[in-house]
């Protein structure tokens, strides 16, 4: 799998050991009121997890580095490929022993909401399974262990207790992400998210903003907007804002130097958007537009609600936008029934788009969904041979779209500092990844000039230009 610039997302989200993090040897091991939580999956549930982290925090539990360490072991987990899921069951499998040392194991997230009660059957050491519906319930959950309950659940979907908590426990000092919209009414044949994380339910408008001048408050100058389908919300406040005046006003909030959205749905990607990231600066040039398939007859049994000709008209109207927007997709591939030609279609719209960088996947048959009972199932030797044809196309496209900014100047977010002596690490608007020398002592979560001296299809190389 290829990732939009190669982002170190470890570093970023809750991957890395998170700031404010008891260091192990600090913590009597299986200490009751402390808590291991490991992550799996998208930037949703990076942020799910900064969720379930503030709540608990804020009851007095303290996060640990290690499930050793901890009372409490929390996978917040992923279902969109069979592989995410397996990898959690796996990995509760590591610590079936653990129950007998008193540690409650629980499992939140997209599998919990998926499986519900079927877990205890699969892995019966587990004790709390939540979706992410219900995570403001954890503390009551989990008292109701402490108070003798062998098994708890919290599996709603559809209430407004998703969006973001009081509590809600940051782990990038720079970079907040900020729930607009939860859940799915789209219904993509192939996805669980709509059963996973329930309806499409909008934030009100004035909360947003509200936070977001909390957040600037604190000191973040970027805010990302997180949503399955961020573009296609829809304030349920009477003034009704838009979700291009949305941007726009968020990016008003003095304090906020960046706005960055995602994931947009094209069928949603309408003209003003294009118009707010032309206008004001500080909302980011990349938009991240999942096409799946070049071929309309495989997007229309995807029921992905465009065509090849109407995704295309979308991609133009970006790319006439004043200013130069990076593109970025999500590509499946070995969809029930695609033929070779059908294949050959999503390889030339990748020639025609010139995608700035991509996900690819394999299908990956998932349970509730429509097209797993769809007929002529692509063998995996096949989807894998389609896979890499499809990587290595894209990474010719990279190398070429990289190796064309050799010599430009951008401004860059400083997130990272180097082992190595004045070698940093940070992000254009346009959200590649910049590695860099300069000779600064304090640079980190500072914008500066970088100029680009060399490149790889994943990131850019450049210097501090002062
Ligand atoms: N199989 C493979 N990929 C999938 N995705 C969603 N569901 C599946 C599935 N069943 C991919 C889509 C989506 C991204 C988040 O995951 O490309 O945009
Ligand atoms: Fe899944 Fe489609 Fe909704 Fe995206 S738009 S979350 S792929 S159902």
């Amino acid at each position: 799998m290829s990732k939009p610039f190669d982002i170190d997302l470890g570093s970023l989200t809750g991957h890395a050991p998170p700031i404010g993090v008891v260091p192990s040897h600090l913590v009597e091991p299986g200490n009751r009121g402390t808590f291991f939580l490991e992550t799996f999956g998208c930037q949703m549930n990076d942020h799910d997890s900064e969720k379930v982290a503030g709540v608990l925090l804020s009851r007095g539990y303290q996060q640990v580095e290690s499930p050793e360490a901890a009372g409490l072991i929390l996978y917040n987990t992923c279902s969109i490929r069979e592989k995410a899921a397996q990898k959690v069951f796996s990995r509760l499998g590591e610590y079936r022993e653990r129950q007998g040392e008193g540690k409650v194991i629980g499992v939140l997230g997209c599998v919990a909401q998926q499986e519900g009660e079927d877990i205890f059957e699969r892995a019966p050491w587990v004790s709390l399974v939540c979706g992410s519906a219900s995570y403001r319930k954890l503390p009551e959950l989990i008292a109701q262990l402490e108070a003798g309950s062998q098994r708890v659940t919290g599996l709603e979907t559809d209430t407004d207790e998703t969006f973001e908590t009081e509590m809600t426990r940051r782990d990038n000092p720079w970079r907040a992400y900020l729930t607009i919209i939860e859940g799915c009414d789209k219904a993509c044949s192939y996805c669980v998210v709509p059963y996973t994380r329930g309806p499409e339910r909008s934030r009100a408008s004035g909360a947003i903003l509200r936070e977001v001048r909390q957040l600037a408050e604190l000191g973040y100058s970027e805010v990302q907007l997180l949503g399955q389908t961020v573009n296609s919300y829809a304030d349920p406040t009477p003034g009704k804002m838009r979700f291009a005046e949305l941007l726009l006003a968020v990016a008003g909030v003095p304090g906020i130097r960046r706005v960055r959205f995602t994931t947009s749905h094209p069928s949603d990607f309408t003209r003003d958007i294009v118009e707010a990231i032309e206008t004001e600066t500080k909302i980011c040039d990349h938009v991240h537009l999942p096409v799946q398939s070049g071929s309309t007859k495989v997007l229309r049994a995807m029921q992905r609600t465009y065509s090849r000709e109407e995704y295309l008209a979308k991609i133009a109207m970006i790319r006439g936008a004043k200013r130069p927007i990076a593109i970025t997709t999500d590509i499946i591939v070995g969809f029930p029934g695609e033929s070779e030609p059908e294949f050959e279609e999503t390889l030339s719209l990748l020639e025609e788009v010139k995608y700035d960088s991509l996900f690819s996947f394999k299908y990956s048959p998932r349970p509730n969904t429509p097209s797993l009972k769809m007929p002529d199932a692509i063998p995996e030797e096949e989807k894998s041979r389609r896979l890499a044809l499809l990587q290595e196309k894209q990474r010719e496209i990279q190398t070429a779209r990289n190796g064309s900014l050799v010599g430009k100047t951008f401004e860059v977010l400083v997130s990272g500092k180097s082992r190595k002596e004045n070698q940093w690490s940070g992000y254009t608007s346009s959200h590649r990844v910049v590695n860099f020398a300069s000779r600064e002592q304090e640079l980190l979560g500072t914008y500066i000039q970088v100029r680009v001296t060399s490149a790889t299809p994943n990131s850019l190389v450049g210097e501090h230009a002062v």
